[in-house]
């Protein structure tokens, strides 16, 4: 078939590792997909950033509004995060047509209600599987896998940052500040952690998960948040002292007459035989728990730029194929008539 154009907006960590995986492995995607993708051009701000031997320097352009609208692309990749302009750029992006892959969570997590609404009333695809949990395939098998089951709770480890440093506390006897550190020496954690250790990613992930498990809008501002910046070296050895760990946990539960529901986030005791004590480093770990499939564990690599990258070319590929075949893929719309609880009680 004829070529299918991306448009790559971002080149940082993710957005560097979707374009090598797009030409390293370029026949292979092909043949899956039963056409080639071509790079339509990378959007940066610092064009001088990206180095010549990744991209074709005619592909770079700081003029990313006209990158999305161009009538030649097919699929808009946003990997640049953050809420504009990224949230103008898919807007204006599904406005001329083109289909959406995102790994933005803080911008699905705000105000996801306006980007699906813009998908379905132009019919394109919106997919954000590298949104929650990095390379953890989590949203796919949540809207599609389990669309026939009735899901009651979604509980896990979905900053990777945050059970670094918890990990590296525990392990070793570490102060937060120490183990803060040391996730920032080897990439993790950013150079401003805040997002990390005050739990606002977690609860940006927690938000799309309870949106999408209980059929529901579900925004960031709903999820009660607690980080792990008040965590000492003497409540962790404590802990261990009586056979639990400390983890930052994502906690979405219907309640018992499944009318209500509560998201919530906040650094939790687990016994030290629980599985989910056993995720170590910068892993995680997510349960979701339905009426008929049981409890299901997602575990496996929650940040980086290659993890994040497959799940962004899982994603890439499954949107191509649908335009390929005239369709689109799961755009619900919400239409449960549940109750969140402001402060997460269930
Ligand atoms: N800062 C995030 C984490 C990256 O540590 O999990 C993935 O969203």
């Amino acid at each position: 078939g004829r070529p299918l154009k991306v448009a790559l907006l971002g080149y940082g960590v993710v957005g560097s590792q979707v374009i090598r995986l797009m030409r390293e492995q370029a026949a292979d995607l092909a043949a899956r997909i039963g056409a080639p993708l071509e790079l339509a051009g990378v959007a940066v701000r610092r064009p001088g950033r990206v180095r010549s031997v990744e991209v074709d320097p005619s592909l770079i352009t700081t003029d990313a509004e006209a990158l999305v609208t161009r009538e030649d692309v097919d699929i808009v990749v946003e990997v640049i995060g953050g809420i504009e302009p990224a949230r103008s750029l898919i807007l204006a992006a599904m406005n001329s047509g083109k289909s959406v892959v995102t790994a933005n969570k803080a911008l699905l997590a705000e105000d996801g209600a306006t980007i699906h609404a813009a998908a379905r009333d132009n019919t394109v695809d919106l997919y954000f599987e590298a949104a929650v949990a990095g390379a953890i395939p989590l949203i796919r098998p949540m809207r599609e896998s389990l669309a026939g089951d009735h899901v009651h709770r979604v509980l896990g480890i979905v900053n990777g940052t945050t059970n670094y440093i918890l990990d590296k506390m525990d392990s070793s006897g570490a102060s937060f500040s120490e183990a803060l550190e040391e996730a920032q020496a080897l990439g993790y954690a950013e150079a401003d952690p805040t997002a990390d250790v005050e739990g606002f990613d977690a609860a940006a992930k927690a938000a799309i998960l309870a949106g999408i498990a209980f059929h529901s809008r579900v925004t960031a501002a709903d999820v009660h948040r607690e980080g792990i910046t008040e965590i000492t070296a003497a409540d962790v050895a404590g802990a261990k002292e009586m056979g639990y760990v400390i983890k930052l946990l994502a906690i979405c539960a219907r309640s018992e007459d499944g009318r209500s529901f509560g998201v919530r986030v906040h650094p939790a005791m687990i016994p030290r035989t629980h599985p989910l004590a056993g995720v170590r480093e910068a892993y995680n770990a997510v349960f979701v728990e339905a009426e008929s499939a049981g409890r299901l564990m997602f575990y496996g690599a929650g940040a980086g730029g290659a993890p994040t990258a497959s799940a962004v070319l899982g994603d890439i590929v499954a949107v191509a194929r649908n335009r390929l075949a005239g369709t689109c893929g799961p755009e619900e719309s919400t239409y449960a008539d549940l109750t969140v609880h402001p402060m997460g009680e269930t």
